[in-house]
C-alpha cells in the first residue's frame, strides 16, 4: 500500500489573510446588490463558512454538488450536479465559492449552468488556482492564491475524503519520492 506524506503549504493564519482580503474585495463591490453565494460542494465549505462570517454585505446561501472527481487524484473530465441550487437566482447577483480551480472545467460547466437562470451576474471566487493546469478559458473574479502542480488537501480539501478536517493547507507526496 503507497502511503503519503502531509507537507505544510499555508498555515491558518495565511488563510485567514487571504480569506478577510477576499472578504473585504466582495464587500465593497457587492454593497446594494442582491448577492447569492453558491458554494461548490464539498471541498468550499470551510472556505464558504470562513469568508460569509467577514462579510459587510447581506449575502444568501445555496449549494451545489458537483461530481467531477473519481478516486484519486485524476479527474474523470465528466461532470454532473447531484445537487443543485435551491434559491431563485434570476436578477440575482450570483458568485460561486470554489476551493481550487484546476483545470477550469468544474467552473465552466458551472457558470454556464447558472446563466441559464438569468442572474445580473454570475462571478467567481476561488480560494486556490492551479494555473499551470488550465484547460479551458476560466478565470477567478476573486482569488486566494495561486498554487504550484501540487496535489492540495486540508480546509475542507479531501484526498479519497480524508483530511478535509485539517484548519491548514498541506500538499500530498508519495513518502519513497521525497
Ligand atoms: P477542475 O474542473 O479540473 O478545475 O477541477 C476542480 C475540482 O477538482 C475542485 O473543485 C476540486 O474539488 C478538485 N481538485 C482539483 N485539484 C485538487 C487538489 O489538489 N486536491 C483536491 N481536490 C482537487
Ligand atoms: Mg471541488
Amino acid at each position: 500500500m503507497e502511503r503519503y506524506r502531509l507537507n505544510p503549504l499555508l498555515p491558518q493564519e495565511r488563510i485567514a489573510s487571504i480569506v478577510q482580503r477576499l472578504a473585504d474585495q466582495i464587500s465593497k463591490d457587492y454593497g446594494g446588490r442582491e448577492l447569492v453565494l453558491v458554494c461548490i460542494l464539498k471541498g468550499a465549505f470551510m472556505f464558504l463558512s470562513d469568508l460569509v462570517r467577514l462579510l459587510k454585505v447581506p449575502a444568501k446561501i445555496d449549494f451545489v454538488r458537483l461530481a467531477s472527481y473519481g478516486a484519486g487524484m485524476e479527474t474523470s473530465g465528466i461532470i454532473e450536479i447531484t445537487k443543485d441550487i435551491e434559491i431563485p437566482v434570476e436578477g440575482k447577483d450570483v458568485l460561486i465559492i470554489e476551493d481550487i480551480i484546476d483545470s477550469g472545467r468544474t467552473l465552466q460547466f458551472l457558470k454556464e449552468r447558472l446563466s441559464l437562470a438569468n442572474p445580473h451576474s454570475v462571478k467567481i471566487c476561488a480560494l486556490l488556482d492551479k494555473k499551470a493546469r488550465r484547460e479551458v478559458a476560466v478565470e477567478a473574479d476573486y482569488l486566494g492564491t495561486e498554487v504550484e502542480d501540487v496535489f492540495i488537501v486540508g480546509y475542507g480539501i479531501d484526498f479519497n475524503e480524508d483530511y478535509r478536517h485539517l484548519p491548514e493547507i498541506y500538499y500530498v507526496t508519495p513518502i519513497d519520492q521525497t
